[in-house]
């Protein structure tokens, strides 16, 4: 028997010979734990049992049979699109979470809907019994179907037993953090364990061809244990956030391998499980209210589709001559930018207040035609003026306050125009060299600077 003493990067899975205390990989303090691999005899059995199977012959390129390239649909339209279009056969998705925000209904939906398309599915459940399991079953999916399986395991070898077994299309691990490899005596959700453990059932996934999800809570710091480790080994990686107090779901595409990694998919966590929403625009400016300054609409995009969220901001006289600046489902420091473009460049008075940014309905707003959305209502805050609430807004802004082309417009604009907006504040940089776009139901005002923006709401 062979006892290493390790130390494991807990964030990024670096290892070390002694205990430090930042990270030289992903400088991270205070990550790593020390790790006692004790390899039992006749250990790595598995792997190397399962890397022969795998073992394959090069081919030429050019007689690479794309048709193999078989993707299975849910039907699920949002989850669908996120995964590139469907799952592909044989391929490895990772799907990252805080605790509670609806892993397991999703992919136990998923599962369901690709039984009921007459695939096997094998649902291995580490955290919940089985009859947890077919309660949420029956409450998410209409029909009880014949073709999935369900399983409450944490043991690798075991669950990999049952593979062979039943010979499964689509096999759901929920989740990475609890189940463990037998012959390492770490503890389950160490960084080892969720590596080796990932590793083998990949193996297993590559070799026989059936599409693996992992299901990955994400820790306090919002870091899955072990991410990098992960992130590398597998093809997709999907994170599904939200705010908990909001029903709304978003399942975002961080990593793929067989799709656009900017697609989003918006759900609605119900009592029958999670719904598609099918018009995020809707929901995201039903309750907006028509008088308030501060309160901008942007339409932003994700991946191929555009959709409007609303921004708020508060600006309030600063107490104790501490400012502080908070943004939810915006960038801090991008807040910071704008914040001080507003004040150096338009002479806007900001140095001693408190500022207050929030994107309604829990989205994550990273696209950067927001930011004049941002700065507009920022200042529309600060001077208490109302934006009309029929005018969007749309624009990246530089730091000399010029306001800057965005990707799409036409998109954007359409969809600003399909919910009835009358206005929209558009980069005049947009319209250099040969765009002719001429929407009929809305009014184009093209602006070259952030001054000029506010100048004519
Ligand atoms: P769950 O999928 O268990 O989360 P995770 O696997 O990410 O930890 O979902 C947990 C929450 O979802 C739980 O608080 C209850 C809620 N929920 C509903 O509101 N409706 C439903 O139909 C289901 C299944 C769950
Ligand atoms: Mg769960």
């Amino acid at each position: 028997m062979k006892t290493k003493t390790l130390f494991v990067c807990q964030s990024c899975g670096s290892q070390s010979a002694r205990w430090v205390g930042k990270c030289p990989n992903c400088e991270e303090w205070n990550s790593y734990v020390e790790e006692t691999s004790t390899l039992r005899e006749g250990s790595g059995k598995m792997r190397d049992q399962i890397a022969a199977q795998a073992a394959v012959l090069p081919v030429l390129l050019k007689e690479v049979d794309l048709a193999l390239e078989k993707r299975h649909l849910t039907q699920i339209g949002e989850f669908d699109r996120v995964m590139g279009g469907g799952i592909v056969a044989g391929s490895v998705t990772l799907i990252g979470g805080d605790p509670g925000i609806g892993k397991s209904t999703i992919v136990l939906q998923a599962g369901c809907a690709l039984a009921q398309a007459g695939l096997k599915v094998l649902y291995v459940s580490g955290e919940e019994s089985v009859k947890q399991a077919k309660m949420r079953a029956d409450r998410v999916a209409q029909a009880a179907n014949e073709h999935l399986f369900i399983v409450n395991e944490i043991d690798v070898e075991t669950i990999s037993g049952y593979i062979h077994e039943l010979k499964p299309q689509v096999v759901i691990i929920d989740s990475i953090q609890v189940v463990h490899l037998a012959e390492f005596s770490s503890s389950p959700g160490s960084v080892a364990q969720v590596r080796e453990s990932a590793a083998v059932l990949t193996q297993l996934a590559k070799s026989r061809g059936f599409s693996l999800f992992l299901i990955g809570h994400v820790t306090k710091e919002g870091m899955l244990a072990g991410p990098r480790v992960l992130e590398h080994m597998v093809d997709t990686v999907l994170y599904f956030e939200g705010e908990r107090y909001s029903s709304y779901r978003v399942l975002r595409a961080n990593k793929n391998r067989f799709g656009s990694t900017n697609e989003i998919g918006v759900f609605e966590m119900t009592a029958w499980g999670l719904q598609e929403v099918l018009n995020p625009s809707e929901i995201f400016l039903c309750e907006r209210p028509t008088d308030s300054s501060g309160s901008v609409v942007v339409p932003i995009l994700e991946g191929t589709r555009p959709f409007l969220v609303e921004i708020q901001g508060l600006v309030a006289r600063s107490a104790f001559g501490m400012v502080r600046q908070k943004a939810q489902g915006f960038d801090p420091n991008r807040l910071s930018l704008l914040v001080a473009v507003l004040e150096k460049r338009l002479g806007l008075n900001l140095g001693d207040k408190d500022i207050f940014l929030n994107v309604v309905g829990g989205v994550k707003v990273i696209d950067p035609a927001a930011d004049l959305g941002v700065s507009v209502s920022v200042a529309s805050a600060l001077l208490d003026k109302v934006v009309p609430h029929d005018t969007a807004i749309l624009g990246e802004v530089g730091l000399s306050a010029e306001v800057r082309s965005v990707s799409q417009l036409a998109a954007r604009v359409n969809e600003a125009q399909k919910l009835g907006f009358t206005r929209c504040i558009v980069p005049k940089n947009n319209f250099k060299g040969k765009n002719d776009f001429k929407p009929s139901h809305i009014h184009l005002i093209p602006v070259a600077g952030l001054r000029e923006a506010l100048d004519k709401l």
